[in-house]
Order: structure tokens, then sequence, then C-alpha cells
């Protein structure tokens, strides 16, 4: 098959979240299943090894005459195409910041410049075929390449045959706007109804992935739970009635991780410090290791025996941090310790420097982002909390449980199908959960993660190898993408 995957972040280039993440790592699993595949993302800054094609192609956004450059490289099987502009460039780091104008007029530009990039674009002389093409647009900043790809590439001819498939990473970001706006996306009339959309919140409104929702082939949510999810009035944020009608050709498929990123025995910010790489045999001393040396690097006191608690995400209503916030009282009257990094809502970030300055023997609040930081915790701690209030798929705890983390997690989205619940009579499971993202739940479901650290530490042990031997590959999730890609392609 011919794939193009379209974008707005990938990592290593760009990344502000799990798509970039996603971008960085399916398209090579379906490289190595044999299949050609591009990559499709905006150039935000000067990349190295990355070159100019010097094809240079003209798009009309927002009545504005708009000159693009493809840049390219081939890596790890795989076609990237950057897109060039200098409203790319301006954005450095804050991929989504600027005024939802211009957010949306970027969007209009990489979704027009990336439907012609099979075309534009010669990768090794190769041009990827209108047949057996398919496009997989990511979330509503890609969700016109699916109409666009309708409107004027398949009615006309041109690309009779391509397909476009939707993963649907976050609904709660939908590309809402006036219904004036239309104008400027440049598309027939005809396709307005499509984006027009009355609800309670917004009023009568544009919707940019509602409209993507209708006119791809397939979609997919990145996972069953969350495919579940949205077709409910509280996890479908206004569209769940619109993913009802289109629930025949929706599917779920957790996403995997990057392990050559992403691995005990692997992971390039364990070879310094302190660190040191570890696998399931050399768990207990690899582990304490750099528990160890995570406490020196932070300046916590050196206490192999008190459980090492950790959280990694965005500060936010999401990410349930104002749990966690509700239960530092409790938590920090525990033999403990506890690392939170990240960065986000201004009240949570002050939360973190303030529970660090009231617990300095206890607790670090890390507030940035550092990837670095990032392995380091997940690699030293025993627990990884993670109380979303909803989570579409969520990649820490699948990176926690590779490193022998114990994830605690609230039973939602993602995280319901990944964390299956540990029960010590059959010595199954693989972390904590709880059912309402409540505070209570939260303190109870991680007071029996404690107290079986303390108390039973071989069952412990036996839920760390547990999640450390599972298979979490993107290979898995690879070969289901490939049905659905196959789906698409019968779909007229
Ligand atoms: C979004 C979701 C997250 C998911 C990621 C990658 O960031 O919030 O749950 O893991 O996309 O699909």
């Amino acid at each position: 098959m011919n794939v193009v995957l379209v974008a707005a972040e990938c990592a290593p280039w760009s990344k502000t979240g799990g798509l970039g993440d996603v971008a960085g790592a399916l398209p090579k699993a379906l490289a190595r299943r044999g299949h050609r595949v591009m990559v499709v993302a905006p150039r935000y800054k000067v990349y190295e090894d990355v070159w100019d094609t010097t094809v240079r192609k003209r798009y009309t956004v927002n009545g504005q005459d708009m000159e693009v450059g493809y840049f390219h490289c081939y890596m790890d099987g795989v076609d990237y195409v950057f897109i060039e502009n200098g409203a790319f460039l301006h954005c450095g780091d804050n991929i989504y910041g600027g005024s939802r104008e211009e957010l949306v007029k970027r969007c209009i530009l990489l979704c027009k410049a990336a439907v012609e990039a099979p075309w534009h674009v010669p990768c090794g002389g190769v041009t990827y075929g209108d047949s057996n093409l398919v496009f997989i647009a990511n979330d509503w900043h890609t969700a016109l390449l699916p109409v666009y790809l309708q409107a004027y590439y398949r009615d006309n001819g041109l690309m009779q045959f391509a397909r476009a498939v939707l993963v649907l990473h976050n609904m709660a970001h939908q590309g809402r706007s006036g219904v004036d706006y239309y104008r400027e996306l440049g598309l027939p009339d005809q396709y307005l109804e499509n984006f027009k959309l009355f609800d309670p919140v917004g009023g009568e409104h544009m919707n940019i992935l509602m409209a993507g929702i209708k006119a791809a082939h397939r979609l997919v949510a990145v996972s069953t739970g969350y495919a579940w999810e949205i077709q409910t009035e509280e996890g479908g944020w206004g569209l769940h009635n619109v993913i009802r009608d289109s629930a025949w050709k929706l599917r779920g498929v957790v996403n995997g991780i990057d392990d050559t990123e992403w691995g005990p025995s692997v992971d390039r910010f364990l070879t310094s410090d302190g660190y040191c790489h570890y696998d399931v045999d050399t768990l207990e001393t690899g582990k304490a290791q750099c528990k160890a040396a995570l406490q020196k690097e932070l300046g916590l006191p050196v206490r192999p025996d008190v459980p090492l608690l950790g959280f990694i995400g965005r500060l936010d209503y999401q990410k349930g941090v104002d749990l966690i916030q509700d239960a530092k009282d409790w938590m920090m009257q525990q033999e403990i310790q506890l690392v939170m990094l990240g960065s986000g809502r201004e009240d949570l970030e002050n939360t973190l420097r303030r529970m660090e300055g009231e617990h300095r023997d206890k607790c670090r609040g890390w507030v940035g982002f550092s990837v670095k930081m990032a392995h380091r915790i997940t690699a030293a701690c025993d627990i990884l909390l993670m109380p979303s209030r909803f989570e579409p798929c969520g990649l820490n705890q699948l990176y926690a449980m590779r490193y022998g983390t114990v994830p605690v997690v609230h039973a939602v989205g993602g995280l319901r199908d990944t964390v299956t619940p540990f029960d010590p009579y059959n010595d199954a499971g693989l972390g904590w959960t709880f059912d309402r993202a409540d505070t209570t739940g939260l303190i109870h479901a991680l007071g029996n993660a404690i107290y079986t650290y303390r108390e039973y530490l071989s069952s412990f042990r036996d839920l760390q190898r547990r999640g450390m031997t599972q298979d979490l590959s993107w290979d898995a999730a690879a070969a289901q993408y490939e049905e659905v890609m196959v789906a698409a392609k019968y779909q007229w």
C-alpha cells in the first residue's frame, strides 16, 4: 500500500504530546511491514539533514496566495516531507500558538500542500501512485484533508482511487469557528452542510473535525475504550451523534510504543549520571540504581526502601492533576517520595512548586518539559500516577510498564484497555485502577499500591515483570491499521 500520514507534529522534529509520538513511530512500523510510507508535517524550524527539493507550489488560503516549499529526507524506510512556509517557521515550539484564525490558516495550508505531496515530491525517483494510495489524517488539524481529497481530487477523477483514514486522538479539540469562516476554506458550497453544527456549547458554528469524520472512508480511535466513549454524550464533546452515525466505519486501535526510544535496556538517557540499563532479569538491582540516581539528581534523600511515585504530563484538567493536589495532605503523610514533571495551567504549576517547598524531604515538582527527565523518572520510579479524567489512549502508562514501573490509573479510555487491575488471588493484572475520577478513588488505589509494595514485595515484583514482558510494540498496532486501510480501499 502507498501510505501518506499527515500530522501537525511529528517526533523527533516536533512534538507537544502523544500525537507527535504516534506520527513518529507508526509510519516506521508500517514501512517495516512492507508498505511505502510518506509522512507530511510542517517545517517549524530548520531541521538538520533535511533537504530542499526546490519544488515550490502555490495554494490559496483565506483568499491569499501562499507559496510552500517541499523539503525531504529519507529515514528508517520512511519518506519525510516537510512543508515550508513562514507561517510555520514563526511558530517554532509553539505549534498551536497564535490566534485561532492563524492556526486554522496553517491547518488549511498543511492539508492543501499534503494532498499533493505524493505528486510533487519525487522520492528516490518513485512517485506514490493513485491506486492503493491511502492518506492517514490525525485530529482536527488535518481533518480537512479527507474533505479536500473528496472535493478536488476524487470527485473530478484526479485521484479517483485515493482513500482517507482519520485518526481520532482527542475529541476535545475540534477546530470550531464561526460559520462565516467557511468561505476561507475554499470549498464548494455543497460541502457547507457537513461543517455546520448546532450544539449547546458552541451554538451554530463551523466544525472542522465533524466534516473530516463525515468525509473519511474509515475512522480510527486510539483505543477500543475510546471508540466506545466518543459515542456517549460525555465523551463525544458534541459530536457523539455524528460518531454514532459513523460507527460502521470506526475501529479502536491501541497505540504502540517506539521501543528503540523507550526501553530500560536501550534508553539513551540512562547511560550517565549514575543511571544504568536494566531488563527483566536485572530489574531489582537496575531499578534500585536508577532510583538512587534520580534521588541524588533531584536532591531527595537516597532511600531505597520508600516507594518512589511519579507523575508526568500536561498540567491540566484532562490529566487530573487537581486530584493529586487534593490528595496531597494524605500523600505527604505516607512514607513515600513523589516526583512530578509537567507544565501547563499556571495555578497547577504553582501547586507543584508549593508542594516541593513544603515537603522538601519528600517531593519534587519539575515545572517545564524535559524529555531526559521524563525518561529518567519513568525508569527510576516504582509507581506511576495517571489520574486522567479522560485519556484516549495514553502513552506514559505503556512506557511505565515497559520499565517495570507499576501504573495507578483512572479506569478510562486507553487506560482501562491497557492496565488490567491487579488480582492478588490469581497473580494477574498490571496495575491499580479506580473507577471514578475523584480523590477518594485515587487514595484508595494508591493506598493499595503502597501497601503491596511494603508488605508483599514479591507480588509487586511479579506485577512489574508482567508489565515488562508484554508486547507493546507498534507492530501489532500497525497490522490493525493495515486492515483498516484495506477496508478503506474497498469503500467507495
Ligand atoms: C492524545 C491523547 C492521548 C493519546 C495521544 C496519542 O494526546 O490525549 O491519550 O495517547 O493523543 O494517540
